[in-house]
């Protein structure tokens, strides 16, 4: 099977009141582990590839990594780009294969983002790949967002229905609370489910994209800490919550932090435990296994996406 547009997964998503994981990979054992859990879970699967990736790891070892995920898994998988920042990046990645690219014009005005997500729409859609683009900002725990604030920052309902309207779009990250990274909150983790609701309202049927989902669980946060790493004070989404947005019409939710978390953890715990190990094997193995269990944990218990295939 080659790689698959999220057509199909977002429609089924919708309809099954689930959303799809988007993980981000960056090289061949972040991929294997996600993969695997995939298999083992029957679950549909976006990998995803943000510019740093890109740079890290080369186009085409992320490709041709992901073209063998594709040919041993036998499973239907979406390659799609991470926050494009313009339209040549976007271009770049659907020449080279992508069947999915996100434009994020979310730091323009509204009329330029809608100009630069239609002219990767138009682009997109002529060689059959789908596009995402982001309305709203995600803010990060700095600008702890005040309710009178909330209107500035986060995504205004009928411009989301104006903006999919004049660029023919195929789904929509929004911004409701949730931000990047590990520090989310200081105080107690909210989202805006009314504004979500909203929107899902003005837009039915429509796929919504979940940003700076992770979820930042305590017992990785605690195992970084343990064995020399210092991470603490991180709070991310409370996973009920990610639940209640799955069922709410987001369909895609991103997570990379988690898995970020998961790996270093284990490795750590590894080089503490071994430390005259200097076989990238040894240690290399287990994190590719926590990846595998971090990542079976989100869709079978979080996203709903296991045995949807
Ligand atoms: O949203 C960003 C993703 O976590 C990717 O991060 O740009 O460091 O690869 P990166
Ligand atoms: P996290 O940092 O919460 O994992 O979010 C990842 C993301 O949104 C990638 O685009
Ligand atoms: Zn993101």
């Amino acid at each position: 099977m080659p790689l698959v547009t999220t057509k199909e997964m977002f429609k089924k998503a919708y309809e099954g009141n689930y959303a799809i994981g988007a993980f981000n990979v960056n090289n061949m054992e972040i991929i294997q582990g996600i993969v695997e859990a995939a298999k083992e879970e029957k679950s549909p699967l976006i990998l995803q590839v943000s510019a740093g990736a890109r740079k890290y790891a080369k186009h085409i070892y992320l490709m041709k990594l992901v073209e063998a995920a594709v040919e041993d898994s036998g499973l239907p998988i979406a390659l799609h780009l991470d926050h494009g920042e313009d339209f040549e990046i976007c271009k770049s990645c659907i020449d080279g294969g992508f069947t999915s690219v996100m434009i994020d014009g979310s730091k323009h005005s509204f009329e330029e983002n809608i100009a630069v997500t239609k002219k990767v729409v138009e682009y997109a859609h002529e060689r059959g790949v789908v596009v995402e683009a982001e309305l709203g900002k995600l803010a990060g725990v700095e600008d702890d967002v005040k309710v009178d604030a909330r209107d500035a920052i986060y995504t205004d309902p009928d411009q989301a229905v104006e903006f999919v309207e004049r660029t023919g779009v195929d789904s929509l990250a929004i911004a409701i609370g949730t931000s990047h990274g590990a520090y989310k909150f200081k105080g107690e983790p909210k989202l805006d489910f009314e504004r979500l609701e909203k929107i899902t309202n003005l837009l039915p049927n429509f796929p919504i994209v979940l940003h700076g989902a992770s979820t930042v669980l305590p017992e990785f946060v605690e195992l970084c800490n343990k064995y020399g790493g210092n991470v603490a004070g991180a709070k991310g989404v409370p996973e009920n919550l990610l639940r209640r947005a799955a069922q709410l019409g987001v369909c895609k939710i991103n997570i990379d932090t988690d898995l970020r978390l998961a790996m270093t953890a284990s490795i750590r715990k590894h080089m503490a435990e071994n430390p005259g190990d200097f076989d990238p094997r040894q240690y290399l193995k287990p994190a590719r296994e926590a990846i595998k269990e971090m990542v079976a944990h989100k869709m079978r218990d979080v996203l709903g996406s296991s045995n949807r295939l």
